[in-house]
C-alpha cells in the first residue's frame, strides 16, 4: 500500500527557497491550507494563526517528546513554568540590562570604522546578537565563538532533518550548562548573581528547578534571541539602507524607532514558524485535518495579509499594531518581547548614532537566509562615518 501523501508545496524547493517571502505570500492567496512532508500542515492566513493561537486545547504545544520549557507545554504545566520566567524579562530587569547592551552596540558600530563594503550580518547583527545573550546569561566572552558556531550547527541541522546532529547539538548546548550549574553549586554562587545563578534558586511544582529543566529554559531562551535578533537587525538595517527618507527621519527622532523597527519586521518577519499538533479532528480553510497532525504557523506569511492589513507590502507608520504577530498570541506570545525590543531599539539606534549614512551597494546584492532561518544570508552595506572633530592647535 502506498502511504505517500500529495504534498501542495515543498518548503524547501529552490523556487521556494530563492525568495521565501513571495513565495509564502502566493501559497497564502493559492493555498493557505497546505501539506508538506517537512512541515506537516502551514498555516500562512493572519485569521487561521489567530485562531489555533486562541485554542491550545485543539492545537497543543506538546510537538515532540523532548522536554522544552515552556514552548513545548500545554495548560496547566506551561502556565507554571511561564509564570517562573516572566519576571527575567520585567521592565526594571530590562532597564537595568540596557545600558550594558547600549555600550556594547556601540562598540560594535565603532569597530566597523574603516571597512568598506560590509557584510552587516557577519560584522554587525550576528556578533550582537550572541554578545548582548551572553551579557544577558551572564557567560564569558568565551562563550560568544562556540554559541555562533553552535547556533550555525543548529540550522544546519534543522535543515537537513538531520536527528543524529540534532541530538549531539542537543548535547553540546546541555554540556555547556552543566559545566555552568557545577561552577555555580560548586561555589555557593546562588540567588540573584546572574540568570544561572538564580534559576538554581528557583521552585517549581514545589521543588527547586532541575538541571534539566534550566538547560532547557536557557536554550529555548538561546534559540529565541540568537537567531531572530540577529535576522531583524539585518532586517530593519536593509530597509532603512533602501529608504533613505525613514532613516533620515529616524536620525532625527529616535522616539519614532520603537514603531517602525515593528512595522518594518511585519513587513519582512524575522521568524519563519513554530508548530503545534491536533489533539481532535479539525476542519481548517475547507480541509479536514485529522487528530495528531503537526501544524506550522506561518508567522511571515500572515504579517503580510491583506485581509488584516490594508496595503500590506507597504510600511505605514500609523497602523494599528495590535494585529502584528510578531511576538505571536495567547498563552505562548513571546515573554522575551520586552528583551527583544530593547536589544533591537539599542542596535538600530547605534547604527543610526554611530554613522552618517547607511547604504547599499551597487552591483551586490543581499542573499538571502534560508528555512529554518528568515531575513539575510549576508548583507553587503555601505556605510559612512561621520568625519571626527577637526581639534585646532593654537
Ligand atoms: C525579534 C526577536 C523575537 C521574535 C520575533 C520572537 C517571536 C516569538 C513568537 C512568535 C513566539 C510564539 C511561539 C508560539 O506561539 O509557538 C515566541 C515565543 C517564545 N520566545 Fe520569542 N521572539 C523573539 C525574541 C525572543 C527572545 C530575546 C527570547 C528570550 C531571551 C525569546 C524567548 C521565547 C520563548 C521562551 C518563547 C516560548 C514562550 C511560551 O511557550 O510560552 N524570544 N517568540
Amino acid at each position: 500500500m502506498n502511504n505517500m501523501r500529495s504534498q501542495d508545496w515543498d518548503p524547501k524547493s529552490a523556487a521556494v527557497l530563492r525568495d521565501q517571502r513571495a513565495a509564502f505570500d502566493e501559497m497564502r492567496e493559492r493555498c493557505p491550507v497546505a501539506y508538506s512532508d517537512l512541515l506537516g500542515w502551514s498555516l500562512f492566513r493572519h485569521e487561521d494563526l489567530v485562531r489555533v493561537l486562541n485554542d491550545p486545547v485543539t492545537f497543543s504545544s506538546v510537538v515532540s517528546r523532548n522536554l522544552s520549557v515552556p514552548n513545548g507545554m500545554d495548560p496547566p504545566e506551561h502556565g507554571q513554568y511561564r509564570r517562573l520566567i516572566e519576571p527575567y524579562f520585567a521592565p526594571h530587569a530590562m532597564q537595568a540590562f540596557e545600558p550594558q547592551c547600549r555600550s556594547l552596540a556601540a562598540d560594535l558600530v565603532r569597530s566597523l570604522h574603516g571597512r568598506a563594503g560590509l557584510d552587516l550580518m557577519e560584522g554587525f547583527a550576528h556578533p550582537f546578537a550572541v554578545r548582548v545573550q551572553c551579557v544577558f546569561l551572564g557567560w564569558p566572552a568565551s562563550m560568544h565563538e562556540p554559541l555562533r558556531a553552535w547556533a550555525q550547527k543548529n540550522h544546519a541541522a534543522t535543515f537537513a532533518q538531520d536527528r543524529t546532529a540534532m541530538v549531539e547539538i542537543a548535547r553540546e548546548f546541555a554540556g555547556y550548562v552543566t559545566e555552568l550549574l557545577q561552577v555555580r553549586r560548586g561555589t555557593g554562587v546562588q540567588g540573584s548573581q546572574d540568570v544561572v545563578g538564580s534559576l538554581i534558586s528557583q521552585q517549581v511544582k514545589g521543588r527547586p528547578l532541575n538541571d534539566e529543566e534550566i538547560i532547557s529554559i536557557l536554550r529555548n531562551w538561546t534559540v529565541g534571541e540568537i537567531s531572530t535578533i540577529a535576522a531583524a537587525v539585518g532586517v530593519v538595517a536593509q530597509y532603512l539602507a533602501e529608504h533613505t527618507a525613514l532613516q533620515q527621519q529616524l536620525r532625527t527622532q529616535p522616539g519614532a524607532l520603537p514603531d517602525a523597527i515593528e512595522e518594518v519586521l511585519r513587513l519582512f518577519g524575522p521568524l519563519l514558524a513554530n508548530r503545534r499538533v491536533t489533539t481532535r479532528a479539525v476542519e481548517i480553510g475547507g480541509r479536514s485535518i485529522a487528530a495528531g497532525e503537526r501544524i506550522s504557523l506561518n508567522w511571515v506569511a500572515a504579517n503580510r495579509d491583506g485581509r488584516v492589513f490594508s496595503d500590506p507590502q507597504s510600511f505605514r507608520s500609523d497602523r494599528d499594531a495590535s494585529a502584528n504577530l510578531l511576538y505571536g498570541a495567547g498563552i505562548h506570545v513571546c515573554p522575551g518581547a520586552p528583551l527583544a525590543r530593547m536589544e533591537l531599539r539599542v542596535a538600530v539606534q547605534a547604527l543610526l548614532d554611530g554613522t552618517a549614512g547607511i547604504e547599499p551597494i551597487a552591483g551586490r546584492a543581499p542573499t538571502s537566509a534560508v528555512y529554518p532561518a528568515s531575513g539575510f544570508a549576508t548583507l553587503p552595506l555601505h556605510l559612512t562615518f561621520p568625519s571626527p572633530p577637526v581639534v585646532h592647535q593654537r
